[in-house]
């Protein structure tokens, strides 16, 4: 794979007019957009159709958690719009990601199913909360439940992607937290780009540190440039 096909811009925007800026600055050097609910809320339907006027891919992150029938007539609908890549928890449990996998079954070439593990804003106190022993423990059974559900990929920090590349070798690995500097915002387990390359993530997502930039086509292309440096 291409560098500029490993870095996922989140374009996490409400306003129309930053979303098309950005969209447009990146465009000759970008090739897949993460689309989320501040945008598609924010803005409307529009942002698909602009993104794909442009030529990019889009990668749907709409985290979806339901009862299976709702998630499953949900993947038929984000299948016929014609995505690279979707989300849902895995937390939803197997039989919520199976019914998914199902219904995508009828598509010629459907999009991927992309299993989120722990947000990467959690950290122990988060996990803690919920009553769980351990981060470890949450972490390898989600990774289990959408091995069993059927997921074709993980969405992990940084700091486990590695453990998804032993634990579910054959899976994408994709991982957003990434931070250029020690600049954190929300996020708690966040690592470098060259970290989570390193590590093992296929694509890293990358969103405030671009579309925040005054720059943003040379904060991609900056970010591109330390992709290439890695082993
Ligand atoms: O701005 P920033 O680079 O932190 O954006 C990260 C993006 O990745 C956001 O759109 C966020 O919703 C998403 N994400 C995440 N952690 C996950 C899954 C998705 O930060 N586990």
């Amino acid at each position: 794979m291409k560098p500029e096909e490993r870095v996922i811009v989140a374009l996490d925007l409400e306003r129309e007019e930053d979303f098309k800026r950005v969209l447009r600055e990146i465009s000759p050097y970008a090739k897949i957009v993460k689309i989320g609910p501040v945008a598609l809320l924010g803005i409307g339907f529009k942002t698909v159709e602009m993104t794909k006027e442009y030529g990019l891919e889009i990668f749907l992150d709409l985290k979806h958690m339901d009862i299976p029938n709702t998630v499953a007539l949900s993947a038929k609908g984000i299948a016929k719009i014609g995505v690279k890549m979707f989300t849902l928890h895995c937390l939803g449990g197997r039989e919520m990601i199976k019914s998914a996998k199902e219904e995508l079954s009828a598509f010629k070439s459907p999009p991927l199913i992309i299993g989120v593990t722990l947000l990467t804003s959690w950290d122990k106190e988060t996990i803690s909360s919920f009553g769980i022993p351990s981060m470890e423990l949450l972490f390898e059974t989600l990774i289990q439940i959408g091995i069993e559900g059927g997921v074709d990929g993980f969405v992990c920090s940084p700091v486990e992607a590695r453990r998804i590349k032993t634990l579910a070798p054959d899976k994408v690995c994709i991982t957003p937290g990434i931070r250029l500097s020690s600049e954190k915002d929300d996020q708690k387990r966040t690592g470098s780009p060259e970290e989570a390359i390193e590590s093992g993530a296929d694509y890293i997502v990358v969103g405030r540190p671009i579309i925040k930039s005054p720059e943003p086509a040379q904060a991609f292309l900056q970010i591109i440039e330390r992709v290439k440096s890695c082993k």
